[in-house]
């Protein structure tokens, strides 16, 4: 039937195939070419259809101005005073490269600044917006490279805190000499995959990774069981009702550096069948190339996030998908021995000394109960050591502290047991 239809004799008839026009999936209807509509309704249908479009648009700029208003109030709130973009001190020396892209930035920036001046009555929105892309065009987009040399030996030294992950601080420190060796461009530290129970010290060994790369490095948990999607990681996309910005993002924007440690929780509770799935969103992050444009959907800007060290932990590594685990070096971690529960707890209250400038004499039997009582995980020790410590100071006393620890009943009850 089709075939049949001459289109310029068709119109001169003031009547036109209705599968000729651009309308969304709603409107069109099936064999739509072969039904004949009269002109003046298809203008109509056509001029909608456009409206659509443009309301589409406006609602993701409007998004998009929400989720920048809110990224620069955050960043006000951090800084109250005049922001200095200008690069630290500490860092000058530092070797750099671009994480944002000048005219990436320029052209997200010049999209939003039109879109807004366009409407009425967000007046007042730009300023505080366009905090965010002086931000990311800071000394044009470029942030410094860790040390690599130095941050290596840090990284090599974290060894004595963390016995039960000699193997990753090895490889890691391995990288990072590699990296040293480098130019700059090129540095990356491959994903690693953390596999071990809980509280064995795997988030917290990735906070301590940040520290020794370097001051001020940050980092940042994402905990993949219990997120509603991957834009959590890429900043909100249509869809959502409130925008915000993805973590990622929100990391590398607010600091002097083009690095960061980003602990992907949980990896093995990653369902694949969320309404909007989360995989695809790390799977990209764990790749060079889709890592280095890595797109921040809040504000549409692109960013290099190839340069963040990942840290994935996971309970089972069987129950990770298998694209996954191909992109990332797999270590499994051991719960630290009584020997390495030892050193934990002396090493925790030697800390705990420095930091309240009191030096007290932890109770031997107490340090050798502690570290025997498998049954207390070391975040259990750690509240125990520290409330010790408070108490000691509290009362002034001379001589040296027992510690109280959980009795061996309630212990296993808490921790799941029954
Ligand atoms: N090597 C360590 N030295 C001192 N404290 C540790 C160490 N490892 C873990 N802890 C303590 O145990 C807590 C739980 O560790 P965490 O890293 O959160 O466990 P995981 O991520 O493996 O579940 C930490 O907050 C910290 O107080
Ligand atoms: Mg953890």
């Amino acid at each position: 039937m089709s075939q049949l239809i001459n289109r310029r004799a068709v119109n001169q008839t003031g009547f036109d195939a209705i599968g000729n026009r651009r309308l969304d999936a709603a409107t069109q209807i099936q064999h739509g070419r072969a039904l004949l509509v009269p002109l003046h309704l298809l203008e109509r249908l056509d001029a909608e259809a456009e409206q659509r479009e443009e309301e589409a648009e406006t609602r993701r700029i409007e998004k998009a101005a929400a989720a920048a208003v809110a990224i620069a109030s955050k960043l006000a709130k951090e800084e109250p005073a005049q922001e200095d973009l200008g690069f630290p001190v500490a860092l000058r020396n530092h070797r750099r490269v671009t994480i944002f892209s000048p005219q990436n930035v320029a052209a997200a920036k010049r999209r939003l600044e039109t879109n807004l001046r366009e409407k009425a009555g967000t007046k007042d929105q730009p300023s505080p917006a366009m905090k965010i892309f002086a931000r990311a065009q800071a000394n044009d987009g470029m942030r410094a490279l860790p040390d690599a040399r130095r941050a290596a030996q840090r990284v090599a030294a974290l060894g004595s805190r963390f016995e039960n992950l000699a193997e990753p601080i090895e490889y890691l420190a391995t990288m990072l000499a590699l990296a040293a060796r480098q130019p700059a461009n090129e540095f990356r530290i491959p994903p690693l995959l953390l596999v071990g129970p809980p509280g064995i010290g795997k988030t917290y060994f990735a906070q301590a990774l940040a520290e020794a790369m370097g001051e001020g490095v940050p980092w940042r948990r994402f905990s993949a069981g219990q997120a509603q999607s991957g834009f959590q990681l890429t900043g909100t996309a249509n869809g959502w009702s409130t925008a915000s910005p993805g973590i990622v993002f929100d990391m590398l924007l607010g600091s002097p550096w083009a690095t960061g440690v980003l602990v992907l929780d949980e990896l093995d509770k990653l369902a694949g069948d969320r309404q909007f799935p989360v995989l695809p969103t790390v799977l990209d992050l764990l790749a060079d190339t889709t890592a280095s444009t890595f797109e921040d959907l809040s504000i549409h800007l692109k960013f290099d996030a190839s340069r963040l060290v990942v840290v994935g932990t996971a309970n089972h590594g069987d129950a990770i998908d298998s694209a996954l685990q191909s992109r990332m070096q797999h270590f499994e971690v051991q719960a630290p021995s009584v020997d390495q529960r030892r050193r934990i707890v002396e090493a925790e209250w030697a800390s705990l000394c420095k930091r309240g400038r009191s030096r007290r004499q932890l109770d031997a039997d107490s340090v050798q109960e502690a570290a025997e009582r498998v049954d207390l995980d070391l975040r259990v020790l750690g509240r125990a050591l520290t409330s010790a410590f408070a108490k000691s100071l509290l009362r002034r006393e001379a001589g040296t502290v027992a510690l109280e620890l959980p009795r061996r009943e309630l212990a296993r009850r808490a921790a799941g047991f029954s």
